[in-house]
């Protein structure tokens, strides 16, 4: 039995939530103006909008993985990194190729491939004979949303580039620092590690990765609507043709993270989430719990949903749906529990269950 993702976010209200706007008065008093841009009241709706216009935006190319797709704007909004999990030919490059032709956002694609050098993902020093100097030649890495394809194909030196990449948000080449783009987030997909030719991403490493997405095989009816729309001349190298367009940009991802940042969280939700990673240290199948960086993770992506969602606070329930996707990749079984079958999934369904809700 493969555990039940969270659920897609309902479709958002274009009404404005938070009360009613007013249109000004013809001679208002002078003193502070009606609020209007993006503090006005419903700016926050059509921001939440403009974010599922993201998602209805890759539907165009791909057929449901509705959860992959919420959890790729959740990574967004909080600027974390993606790790996209499934066998291959479900569709996990043409996911991250549509959400980067969904947003206007600097975008680049690395194949990682057995022979590629950690200089061909952060850059590198190049002899300029003209000058008689060395200058440094941006790798992929100077981007906003880099696609690194096949991670786990490519040898561990080169996936410390990244990984390195990643954690400083900076490249140091030849001792000089190099910042990188703002917003830099990863979105790394690989074949589950049992496959062959794979070098493992180290498990100290997989701490940097926000959430951890796994694409399942599609439902029966989810693969004829994909036949369907190759029967009917879908390309998916030519997106454009498919009509995929921009529709959000940094501006939009900022201010939405600014909302994002104003969603209330009470004590006793904090200490739920902190609750639910202290029962994963204690659990006998693991030899390593969540650590406190686990913990925050899963507040900031509570939060990220508990927006998407329409409120203003976070609920049990919203920590509850991303326990799954923002902690199976932060903990490690022992081996007797992996002999018996046991994996992350179940182990974090008995802490759910195990661990008592705030009310
Ligand atoms: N859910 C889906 N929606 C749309 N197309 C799909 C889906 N799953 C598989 N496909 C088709 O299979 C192809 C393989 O996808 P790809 O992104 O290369 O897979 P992966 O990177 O997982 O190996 C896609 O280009 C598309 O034609
Ligand atoms: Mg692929």
């Amino acid at each position: 039995m493969t555990h039940t993702p969270y659920p897609p976010p309902p479709e958002p209200s274009t009404a404005p939530e938070g009360g009613t706007t007013h249109p000004p008065a013809p001679e208002a008093p002078a003193g502070p103006a009606a609020p209007v841009g993006p503090e006005a009241p419903g700016a926050d709706a059509a921001l939440r909008a403009t974010l599922a216009g993201v998602r209805a935006e890759v539907g165009k190319a791909v057929v449901g993985q509705d959860a992959a797709v919420t959890g790729l704007v959740i990574a967004l909004l909080c600027r974390g990194h993606v790790l996209l999990e499934g066998v291959p030919g479900v569709a996990k490059t043409l996911l991250v190729r549509s959400l980067s032709a969904a947003l206007d956002l600097g975008t680049k694609r690395v194949q990682f491939t057995p022979d590629l050098m950690p200089g061909d993902v952060t850059g590198s020093l190049v002899y300029d004979a003209r000058t008689a100097e060395f200058s440094f030649r941006e790798g992929p890495v100077f981007t906003n949303l880099l696609l690194a394809d096949e991670i786990n194909r490519t040898p561990p030196k080169t996936q410390a580039s990244l990984l390195e990449a990643m954690e400083e948000r900076q490249v140091s080449v030849d001792g000089v620092p190099r910042p990188l783009p703002d917003p830099f987030v990863v979105v790394a997909t690989q074949n589950p590690v049992e496959y062959e030719g794979t070098y493992p991403l180290p498990e100290a490493q997989l701490d940097r990765f926000l959430l951890k997405l796994v694409l399942p095989l599609p439902e029966r009816a989810d693969e004829v609507e994909v036949l369907a729309r190759h029967a009917r001349g879908f390309d998916p190298r030519d997106l454009h043709a498919a009509g995929l367009r921009p529709v959000a940009g940094p501006d939009a991802l900022a201010r939405a993270r600014a909302e994002v940042a104003r969603v209330e969280i009470a004590r006793e939700v904090l200490g739920y989430v902190v609750d639910l990673c202290r029962a994963t240290r204690e659990s006998p199948s693991l030899s390593l719990g969540v650590s406190p960086r686990g913990a925050t993770a899963l507040l900031a992506t509570s939060r990220a949903w508990a927006w998407l969602s329409g409120r203003a606070f976070v609920t049990p329930d919203d920590v509850q749906a991303l326990v799954h996707p923002t902690l199976r990749h932060r903990v490690q079984l022992r081996a007797e529990a992996e002999l018996e079958g046991v994996g992350a999934e179940s182990v974090l369904d008995t802490v759910l269950a195990a661990v008592p809700v705030p009310r």
